[in-house]
């Protein structure tokens, strides 16, 4: 174990004209990338072919090397889509297997593919481009969870429940209401990841290794074929800087921080102690010892997985922290956290957007736990001060109603008209009409209030917003 044995002879490295031994097995699998890089295959070779169109259309290359290049690409294309590519450790990482194989198909012109550019370039290049399909890909599933969102929202503008701070009833909501919150959320993360795709879209191609190179390139040409806004505009900071991967990880661990908000209010909302909602079985399992259990296993792995995210974001912060200019291989290490965090947020939106749809409400039980708790309180004093009692005073006097509608093991809204104006005098027959949970939910009638016709009109204003 560990020892320096070469059995079987392994290809040199496209690297190693300058070294007198090989690295070990441990020492080559340690610095290879090709087990989780292997995915940027295809934006590897969009970028190689855009290259090696402005290297023809400059005359650093010629037409010939050009097509040769083209036909060789089109030939690993094929073999990378259908499996049939055969990567090798030895040669690292993406981008030397894929320059071996077009070597070997192309001969002379897959050895011209590399000149004017360094791996440096290449890999930042091609990052940023799977990323950028990423977000765009990501972006879609979150306004299709939007969608889910508000489908319901829209079902339940007018179905009350008990609003919580403090997991306290505070206040009557209506659960559209409360769901429209969820799509606020998710629609402000998705301004993230549009704006965040700015920063993403930047042409690193032409840096070469640092400094640049001594060819006359074209860097606008190729941002252009491969769609970028832009190129970055200093050699060193294009090949070394992933802000623009630390900054989608920031805004994604924000989209999980958002679900798991709502995964735990799932969680809740399905204990028998609320029995607000129920999940299809497809989103749930059970316990190997106790019979009765149904579990809400999807929303609190969701939970779990945003810490993962988290991490994610971590990883990339130290990754980057005090590397010197310009690259170093520890941004090798920016990839399994980035390509994580998209496939777990991926994952997650999907389920979610088919879980949000599936969730059945128990009206009724919403509407009875807004009928403890006191709820309309509020609701009491701003009648009081409405009749003209300063706020502190009305209260003082709601909240002594409060302790004998608690002493007698009723609601304030079940006192009677005498009873409560043994608290205020100021309380008249029409103090009932604010006291019920429909006069407190429609007399939040102001944008962004919860008043059934305000959720309606959101709902609307939405659908808007997706389309
Ligand atoms: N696999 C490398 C990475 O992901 C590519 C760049 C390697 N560059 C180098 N100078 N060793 O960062």
């Amino acid at each position: 174990m560990g020892k320096n044995t070469h059995k079987k002879a392994r290809p040199r490295a496209a690297w190693s004209g300058r070294f007198a031994e090989p690295v070990s097995e441990r020492v080559e699998r340690y610095t290879a990338s090709i087990p989780f890089d292997k995915r940027l295959a295809e934006h590897d070779i969009r970028g190689s072919l855009a290259h090696a169109r402005m290297l023809a259309a400059c005359a650093v290359i010629s037409k010939r090397d050009l097509a040769a290049i083209e036909s060789g690409m089109r030939t690993i294309l094929a073999e990378v889509r259908s499996g049939k590519f055969k990567w090798s450790l030895a040669n690292e990482d993406v981008h030397l297997n894929l320059e071996r194989r077009l070597t070997a198909l192309a001969g002379d012109a897959g050895k011209r593919l590399h000149t004017a550019r360094s791996r440096n370039d290449q890999v930042a290049t091609d990052v940023r481009l799977w990323l950028r399909d990423a977000i765009d890909a990501l972006g879609a599933q979150l306004a299709a969870l939007q969608a889910s969102l508000v489908d319901l929202a829209e079902r339940h503008a007018g179905t009350v429940m008990p609003g919580f701070t403090h997991l306290q009833v505070a206040q009557p909501v209506t659960f559209g209401h409360h769901l429209m919150a969820y799509f606020e959320m998710f629609a402000r993360d998705r301004e993230r990841l549009a704006d965040c795709r700015k920063r993403v879209n930047r042409l690193p191609l032409g840096a070469a290794a640092l400094a640049g190179t001594s060819y006359p390139i074209d860097r606008d040409m190729v941002a252009q074929e491969l769609g970028f806004d832009g190129i970055c505009a200093n050699s060193l900071d294009a090949v070394s800087d992933r802000d623009f991967a630390i900054e989608f990880c920031a805004a994604a661990a924000l989209v999980m921080t958002h679900i798991s908000r709502l995964a735990e209010e799932l969680v809740l909302w399905m204990s028998p102690r609320f029995s607000f909602i129920r999940l299809p079985d497809r989103f749930c399992t059970g316990s190997s010892i106790m019979p009765q259990k149904k579990n809400p296993d999807v929303p609190e792995l969701a939970r779990g997985k945003t810490g993962r995210v988290a991490g994610h974001l971590m990883a990339l912060l130290m990754l980057m922290k005090a590397q010197p200019l310009a690259y170093n291989k520890d941004n090798q290490e920016d990839k399994e956290p980035l390509f994580d965090s998209v496939d777990t947020l991926a994952d997650t939106l999907a389920i979610f957007t088919d879980l949000v749809a599936g969730i059945e409400v128990d009206a009724g039980a919403m509407r009875a736990a807004a009928l403890e708790g006191h709820a309309t309180a509020t609701d009491l004093a701003d009648y009081l001060v409405k009749k003209g009692l300063p706020f502190r005073d009305a209260h003082e006097a709601v909240a002594r109603a409060v302790r004998a509608a608690d002493a007698r093991g009723c609601d304030l809204a079940a006192l009677s008209l005498a009873e409560l104006r043994r608290f205020s005098p100021l309380a008249g027959a029409d103090v009932f009409k604010v006291l019920t949970l429909e006069g407190s939910l429609a007399s939040r009638d102001h944008a962004g209030g919860t008043a059934p016709k305000r959720v309606r009109a959101a709902v609307k204003r939405a659908r808007k917003n997706l389309k």
